[in-house]
């Protein structure tokens, strides 16, 4: 039996034309577009190539783009006062200092300065807090896009045994927080979980973000589990050129698992739609217009 495929590209498809509606309201109702800004310093080509797909997405979502490029060799005191400027300004409701920042400089000590309730990341330690107890901030895109696309799958996930592989702050823990809050039992593993394989073989979820090109295999798979690779990794293909792949055997695992989400094209799409959104949950609460943030 081959698994289902679960659609991230098409679902963060369907996202940011729900979210271009309300941005649409919004504009009406404040009388100015939301805003998002996103400050890259450097040149990194990755980051480069994402910045430039935020702002084309934030604008097709008829939002305000802002970006803003400063040099490599920027001092941390330039790039702060940056994001204070950007903190007082009216117009820009979510800020995102792309990562990783160029060598010496304190991405903690760059993100704790960025205004909270624009946060649209949830990096800072103050959004990490309110969702370890439960209160409105806001939650990395990542594994916020990844609980959608359960949930879209599997509804309510009450009793559901969950393995989150990975305990980044950016993904793993924040991912066993948000299965939690939605009644699944969860487990979090990583490098160093004895029985790895059997850890995984319990779950009725696996989510996978280790960061290990198709570590996790077939053979650890519960049948008919759903399973969701975070993964984006670049490596050698048998044609010679470069390919990417997931932290999931995607052949073996697709044999056994009852859904799965692709690489490219499952969970990566979910990323910047949950951006947009987070961006624009912002501008409504910082307007105090109401908004049923569950619809989107
Ligand atoms: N670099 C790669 N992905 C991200 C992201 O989601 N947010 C930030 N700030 N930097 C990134």
């Amino acid at each position: 039996m081959s698994a289902a495929l679960i659609d991230g590209k098409a679902f963060a498809e369907g996202l940011r034309q729900k979210i271009a509606k309300f941005a649409g309201e919004f504009e009406a109702k404040a009388g100015r577009k939301a805003g998002l800004a996103v400050v890259l310093v450097g040149e990194d080509p990755a980051s480069q190539v994402y910045v430039r797909s935020k702002g084309k997405a934030t604008l097709a979502a008829g939002m305000n783009s802002l970006e803003y490029k400063m040099p490599a060799d920027s001092t941390e005191e330039a790039l702060i006062a940056k994001v204070k400027e950007l903190n007082a300004d009216p117009a820009v409701d979510g800020i995102l200092v792309q990562l990783p920042l160029p060598k010496g400089l304190d991405e903690q000590a760059v993100i704790s300065t960025i205004d909270p309730d624009k946060d649209v990341d949830g990096f800072h330690i103050i959004n990490a807090g309110r969702l370890s107890v439960g209160q409105k901030g806001f939650v990395p895109c990542t594994p916020l896009g990844c609980l959608m696309l359960l949930k879209d799958r599997l509804g309510d996930l009450s009793g559901k045994d969950a393995v989150v592989i990975g305990r980044s702050n950016i993904v793993g823990k924040p991912m066993a927080q948000l299965l939690t809050d939605a009644n699944a039992t969860v487990t979090i593993a990583h490098s160093r979980t004895a029985n790895l394989p059997e850890v995984v073989k319990r779950a009725d979820i696996v989510v996978a973000a280790v960061g290990r090109p198709e570590m996790v295999k077939g053979d650890w798979i519960k049948p008919g589990a759903t399973v969701i690779d975070v993964g984006i990794n670049r490596v050698d293909g048998e044609d010679g050129k470069t390919k990417l792949v997931g932290d999931v055997d995607f052949d073996s695992a697709r044999e056994v698992a009852g859904a799965i989400t692709p690489v490219p094209g499952g969970v990566g799409p979910m990323t910047i739609a949950v951006l947009l959104r987070n961006a624009l949950v912002s501008a409504y609460r910082r307007e105090n217009i109401a908004l049923d943030e569950d619809a989107l």
